[in-house]
């Protein structure tokens, strides 16, 4: 997970709640849409979703993947493919790359969560669809960040508009 923390953090109270809920409080493994414009907070939420997740040993594991584009993804399998095999994961092509961390994290039967952050432009996935992507299993969440209103589609809609009267006055106040 980057380590993007902004220095006047304000907390989404609100927002968290229904992210954990989602995620935490349901038994059954399932998809979250964070789904806002850019700048509207969705990778803050994602990232601060993450931090008290690994303050509180909610998951096992958290993999952190930019779904920019088919290329971003690959590269992010790549890197936690050398995290989760300690180096010893043989890079032959992408799709045994994408296949391996499929696999260990399907197989685990422990908590993980993936977040797949910046889903902007669906059209990039034409060749490859980004459910091609995402790793299946029962201890699994997932959660998505996109700007893009087709992205709904994909799991349980959280709309993640501007700030609202007192996160905004509270950002005001911590910056003074
Ligand atoms: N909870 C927060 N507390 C303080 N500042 C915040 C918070 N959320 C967002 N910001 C400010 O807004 C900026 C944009 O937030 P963020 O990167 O999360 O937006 P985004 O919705 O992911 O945008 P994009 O679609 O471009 O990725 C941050 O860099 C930060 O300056
Ligand atoms: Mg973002």
């Amino acid at each position: 997970v980057p380590r993007k923390t902004v220095s006047h953090f304000v907390t989404r109270h609100t927002l968290l709640t229904e992210v954990t809920n989602q995620l935490l409080d349901c038994q059954s493994s399932r998809t979250v849409v964070l789904l806002g414009m850019g700048g509207s907070g969705k990778t803050q939420l994602a990232l601060e979703f993450c931090r008290r997740a690994e303050k509180s040993l909610a998951f096992m594991a958290v993999v952190w993947i930019d779904a920019s584009s088919p290329s971003s993804v690959e590269q992010s399998f790549k890197v936690i493919a050398k995290q989760i095999s300690k180096d010893r994961h043989e890079e032959s092509n992408i799709e045994s790359t994408v296949s391996f961390v499929q696999d260990i994290l399907s197989a685990w039967n422990q908590r993980w969560l993936a977040v797949f952050d910046n889903y902007d432009n669906p059209r990039a996935f034409q060749s490859r669809g980004i459910l091609s992507y995402l790793p299946t299993s029962d201890c699994g969440s997932i959660l998505l960040t996109s700007r893009h209103a087709d992205s709904a589609r994909l799991g349980h809609l959280i709309e993640v508009s501007g700030m609202n009267e007192s996160e905004s006055l509270n950002l005001l106040l911590q910056r003074v």
